[in-house]
């Protein structure tokens, strides 16, 4: 085991992540551990974390000083770096400048930690305090224009500190150093896998679990079908899923929801129809907002109402993932801000008295996807594009009726099969159709049409913040628009958007 000691920094879990990236295991530890408790684990490698405190402050956090004694490598960032040279001999100050943003690390000495790369590295800095004199028995090995001691060495004990988070996507080099730490310095394996998390979590979810029960909103996407079969493995029978159709699904959803999880899975799950409801609800409203918070509130009276049905639960279990525990927590890392609640289950009324069960909680999407993959989850359901918790509400402009959402509906088959076909369909963020409700004239045959229009909204993006409009060849949008204004009644125009985001969402409403 690696032992990271958490001092607070919003990139912890980055680095248990970058480990695991590694394919090492570790643990996230408080700071507050005794060296003798990571002895009885069989700790064999140290990470100090960044943290948001200046070691200055009479009570920020503090390791326990024989961590340095243990006989295992310790490696110190930022914060990390300057406990080290605090608890030994060295000394920290306040600098005058904050040091923020990327600066360029020269390197001196690679040694074990920067053995492999180049010289020069352009690295992400985040600190307040520096380095003012090392502790006995340390050599600077690496300097940024602010620092003398961007990273500094104790060769013989093993214990190595730097500045700068390595564990940032915007630091070059840094899963090398990482790496170079646990192999080289640690020496460990790397033959830790998704195979093992999944075994790994699915004994935890036991343990707290017992023989109660427990409830999951399952929704079809990534992280509640990740979530729905890990604690299935964990508990079998003893979760229940609840599946809502609020009538706002694509074209056989439901079937392929209930097939899948029921049939091949042998899962315990109930399907909510409740279209009808949503449908009656939304009647004659036209304002997004309007649309979304009725959907939002109808959503939790049909989920509500089948937890009623179904009886008593102890747990409610969410796939709620760590970017999402992370994502309203402020820049500088202050633990104390607020978190967001998941948008998906999100708004269950506060009386609903479940304790929460999050076994992705620690986990980024791309592990989430691996692990799902693990657990034996068909590719379709792994990588398959978001879908807004909203569904085809936020994709049928103006009143949301059957007749719309059926015609929406039939498009946006035509458009997946063609995505499929042309392999673009995992290239791209995402692609769906949005119905407009305005009629256009056309001629079909002989005929004059007077009917709506279809808009492709196909996008390329990392993370939903920023979307480009994804550049698909024009023979397969000739193909997509020729079949959808030829198989689809009621449709005589196909247009494809063409804007970002910002100044554009990625969906219309
Ligand atoms: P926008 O339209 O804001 O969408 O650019 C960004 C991403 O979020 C998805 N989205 C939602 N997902 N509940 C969700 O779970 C919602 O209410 C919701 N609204 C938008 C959207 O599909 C895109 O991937």
């Amino acid at each position: 085991t690696i032992a990271v000691l958490d001092f607070g920094s919003q990139y912890t879990q980055v680095i248990a992540r970058r480990i695991r990236e590694c394919n090492v295991y570790s643990k996230i530890y408080s700071y507050k551990t005794s060296a003798k408790q990571l002895k009885k684990d069989g700790v064999i490698g140290v990470i100090l974390s960044g943290g948001p405190s200046s070691v200055l402050a009479a009570n920020s956090p503090k390791a326990d000083p024989k961590i340095f004694s243990l006989g295992v490598p310790v490696l110190g960032i930022c914060y990390g770096v300057q406990l080290i040279a605090h608890l030994l001999d060295g000394k920290v100050e306040k600098s005058k400048e904050r040091e923020y943003g990327h600066g360029t690390l020269k390197v001196a000495k690679k040694g074990s930690l920067f053995r492999g790369l180049p010289t020069k590295l352009r690295v992400w800095n985040s600190h307040g305090d520096r380095l003012a004199k090392m502790p006995t028995g340390f050599s600077a090995i690496a300097s940024t224009e602010n620092s003398s001691y961007a990273a500094i060495a104790d060769e013989k004990r093993k214990i190595y500190g730097i500045q700068f988070h390595p564990e940032v996507d915007h630091s070059e080099g840094g899963i090398n150093i990482l790496e170079n730490f646990l192999r080289k310095i640690c020496g460990c394996k790397g033959d830790w896998s998704m195979a093992d998390l999944a075994r790994e979590s699915i004994e935890k979810i036991r343990e707290k679990v017992g023989t109660d029960r427990v409830l999951l909103g399952l929704s079809g996407g990534v992280d509640s079908s990740v979530a729905a079969a890990l604690i299935h493995k964990a508990i079998g029978r003893q979760l229940t899923c609840v599946f809502v159709d609020n009538g706002l699904l694509r074209l056989h959803e439901r079937e392929l929801v209930v097939d899948l999880y029921k049939r091949n899975f042998n899962m315990d799950v109930r399907v909510a129809r409740a279209g009808s409801k949503f449908l009656k609800a939304l009647k004659g409203v036209t304002d997004p907002e309007k649309k979304r918070k009725i959907i939002g509130k109808t959503f939790v009276n049909v989920f509500q109402d089948s937890l009623k049905r179904i009886g008593d639960a102890k747990y409610l279990a969410q796939g709620t993932l760590y970017p999402d525990v992370i994502e309203s927590i402020a820049i500088d890392g202050n633990p104390a801000a607020t978190i967001k609640s998941h948008h998906n289950v999100g708004g269950l009324p506060k009386s609903m008295k479940f304790e929460l069960l999050e076994p992705l909680r620690e986990l980024f999407k791309d592990e989430v996807r691996a692990l799902g993959s693990a657990l034996g989850l068909p590719k379709e359901v792994v990588w398959r594009q978001p879908f807004p918790g909203p569904g085809l509400g936020v994709r049928v402009l103006g009143e949301i009726n059957k007749r719309n959402l059926d015609i929406l509906r039939k498009a946006d088959a035509v458009l997946h099969e063609e995505m499929m076909e042309s392999e673009l369909y995992y290239k791209v963020w995402q692609s769906f159709c949005v119905f407009l409700p305005v009629r256009t004239v056309g001629v079909m045959g002989d005929e004059r049409t007077y009917d709506n229009v279809i808009a492709l909204r196909i996008v390329e993006s990392k993370d939903a913040m920023t979307a480009d409009w994804s550049r698909v060849p024009y023979e397969v949008l000739q193909r997509v628009s020729t079949r959808i204004i030829n198989e689809v009644e009621g449709v005589n125009r196909v247009v494809y958007d063409l804007s970002s985001k910002p100044p554009g969402t990625i969906e219309w409403e």
